[in-house]
């Protein structure tokens, strides 16, 4: 028999706790094993390694049929293709690298394809964020219900840059064209974060080109709960050309904005 979302969530976050302790206990001792991967800006460190390593086992002890995909090891097979994890050992690795208290792990179940549940927990402060679909998203214990603003010119716009060259200079040129129209805007570092963040109003409204879906999988979950449309620039479901996630109100003034200029064209 299938699984309940609830379930999964409550594995996600067993799972996810451990891993945080793992990632902030290595950043206490100094991060090692730095090398780079698709381009000189895009790093990977022995943390990201070994807190995937260390969440694949434990996903394993627990559900030994299911599948994973992880950003450093890729796909992993599992007998029953039916569950999958979708995991981000450390999100904003380059925050992790420098000591800035802003990245995460990121662990999302998918159902059939269907992200059902997803867990975001921050090592550095002990921040969590937890939804499963149709149940809610929630943060300490609070449920989260997203931003009431209306205004995009009022609004706290959350983005992040790929690591590519080229593709950062296109982000540049569609920022520029943001930047004026909005309150202000925020690059902290972690996609998954920004989109918990957004759930819990602290941003707005997000949105970014060229993520993987490991970075989205389950912060985009925790977005919707909340109660965020969140999509690509074509409509549902997000995907790496674009994700978008924003209250209503604010949901078509950004996406007219980004189709209007071209925020998916470039590289
Ligand atoms: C990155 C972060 C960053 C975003 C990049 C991602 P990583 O993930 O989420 O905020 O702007 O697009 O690749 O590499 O630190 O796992």
């Amino acid at each position: 028999p299938l699984p309940a979302a609830a379930d999964l969530l409550d594995i996600a976050v067993a799972v996810a706790r451990r891993a945080a302790d793992l990632a902030r206990s290595m950043r206490d001792r100094g991060v090692e094993g730095i090398s780079t991967k698709s381009t000189d800006t895009d790093i990977v460190t022995a943390a990201d390694r070994a807190v995937e390593q260390q969440v694949i086992e434990d996903l394993r002890i627990r559900r030994p049929d299911d599948a994973v995909m992880g950003e450093e090891s890729g796909a992993v097979d599992g007998r029953d293709s039916r569950v999958r994890w979708i995991l981000d050992p450390i999100d904003g690795t380059v925050n992790y690298l420098y000591g800035l208290p802003v990245y995460a792990v990121s662990l999302a179940a998918e159902v059939d394809g269907v992200v059902v549940a997803g867990v975001v927990r921050n090592p550095a402060t002990g921040d969590e964020w937890t939804a499963t679909r149709g149940g809610g998203a929630y943060s300490g214990g609070r449920r989260l219900a997203g931003s009431q603003v209306t205004e995009l010119g009022q609004a706290l716009v959350g983005t992040g840059f790929g690591y590519d060259a080229a593709r950062r200079a296109h982000q540049a040129r569609v920022l520029a064209q943001v930047l004026p129209r909005v309150r202000d805007v925020r690059r902290m570092g972690a996609a998954a974060i920004d989109l918990c963040l957004a759930a819990e109003g602290a941003l707005d409204a997000v949105y970014e080109k060229g993520l993987n879906l490991w970075d989205y999988a389950a912060g985009g979950l925790v977005a919707e709960e909340a109660g965020l449309r969140v999509t690509g620039l074509a409509g549902a479901p997000p995907s790496g050309e674009m994700v978008v996630a924003a209250p209503e109100a604010l949901y078509r003034p950004l996406h007219d904005l980004l189709v209007a200029f071209d925020a998916t064209g470039g590289p």
